[in-house]
């Protein structure tokens, strides 16, 4: 028994929690993903799984991404970024929707199915589905050897290592990674983005891993927002364009481990429902980056501020007008609109982590909940 609890003392590293290791093993799980694969000196992408298949990508009609839980959300950043970047139509499905409902699939079709087990069942059974109609299926998983990762006609892996705790954390960097390297392989293919564009974003995705180590120093004082925040029974998450995923992700994370009622909306939206929720006692996390649509997201920190909500921005370092209104702001250094939710995941991970921990639940395993499903 003894020796049993010193292997997992010794498992996780020093952290309290396999969730909070694995919260603090992104920048390095983010540079593995990078691995062999990003090559900024030469201004190069390579993927083996996208050069292999690159006509299947070129002459596909639409990609459908299908995914659960985590893994959606991930689904729904590359939705911005394939459209922004590639121009290639995207739909992202729940793979438990998208399987039951006699979809429309062709073998024009590209279906990128994502997975950190790789073993979902419900996502295991779309992409046999769509295989079965001709579809061209492309894995994004994080177990290797998996059975999603084998059935899938091509991949790529997310190279995150092992993720213990239950909810997905450096899985969900490392796939939105992953994503965003495929899009910008795609865009220069297509010639959708120029040379000089692709270089810039190479550069700046290469700072990545540096600038989420700086956005995981927020920890302290996200900390200090958790003490005040954690008796409140609602959370209501905001954010617009790449970062309205990363709200219905912080959502999730607090759901999940402190069972907390959260709910991600994108900001615009809130005026059509949420707003009727909001008073003094709902804290509000709005992520408010500078780049993508800040000023209505400033007005939209303005309609909560009237009606008395908790402010809690997730804002670009050095911002001035959110600090203004908002109760609380969390910085996290400036990127491309494209990038911002590799960054601005880290404090609404660290955010879930300590309201759990404070409130002493289980945080690595929390109830009613598994790391994969694997029935239906
Ligand atoms: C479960 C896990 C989530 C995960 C989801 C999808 O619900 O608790 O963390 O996001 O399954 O899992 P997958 O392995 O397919 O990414």
């Amino acid at each position: 028994q003894e020796l049993q609890l010193n292997l997992e003392q010794i498992e996780k590293g020093g952290y309290d929690h396999f969730m909070l290791k694995e919260i603090y093993e992104q920048p390095s799980a983010i540079l593995d993903t990078f691995r062999g694969r990003l090559l900024s000196n030469e201004a190069i992408i390579k993927m083996v799984g996208v050069e292999d298949n690159m006509k299947k990508f070129l002459a596909a009609d639409r990609i459908i991404v299908v995914a659960c839980g985590t893994s959606w959300h991930a689904g729904l950043v590359s939705e911005y970024i394939f459209e922004d970047l590639a121009r290639i139509p995207v739909e992202v499905e729940y793979a438990s929707e998208f399987r039951y409902r006699n979809p429309v699939i062709t073998e024009k079709d590209v279906v990128i199915a994502i997975s950190q087990s790789g073993e979902t069942a419900d996502t295991l059974a779309a992409i046999k589905l769509a295989k079965s109609k001709g579809a061209f299926v492309f894995g994004v998983c994080n177990v290797v050897g998996s059975s999603i990762a084998r059935e899938s006609d091509a991949g790529a892996y997310t190279h995150a290592g092992p993720e213990i705790g239950v909810a997905s954390t450096k899985a969900f960097t490392t796939q939105i990674t992953v994503l965003t390297l495929m899009a910008l392989r795609l865009a220069r293919a297509k010639g959708t983005i120029s040379s000089s564009e692709f270089r810039h974003h190479l550069i700046e995705l290469e700072m990545i891993p540096a600038k989420v180590e700086e956005a995981l120093k927020s920890d302290g004082y996200v900390q200090t927002i958790a003490d005040i925040y954690k008796d409140a029974t609602n959370f209501l998450y905001l954010g617009r364009g790449y970062n309205f995923p990363v709200a219905l992700e912080g959502a999730l994370k607090l759901k999940e481990i402190s069972y907390i009622h959260a709910e991600g909306y994108p900001a615009a939206e809130m005026k059509h429902g949420p707003i009727a929720l909001i008073d003094e006692q709902m804290p509000v996390v709005v992520i408010a980056t500078k780049k993508g649509h800040y000023e209505k997201v400033v007005s939209n920190i303005q309609e909560i501020k009237s009606r008395k909500g908790k402010i809690i921005g997730i804002v670009t370092k050095g911002d001035k007008s959110v600090k203004e209104l908002a109760d609380h702001v969390i910085e996290v250094p400036e990127t491309l609109e494209c990038l911002t939710p590799l960054l601005t995941t880290i404090p609404l991970q660290l955010l879930s982590y300590h309201i759990a921990v404070m409130l002493d639940k289980n945080v690595d395993q929390p109830r009613n909940l598994a790391k994969s499903v694997t029935v239906e």
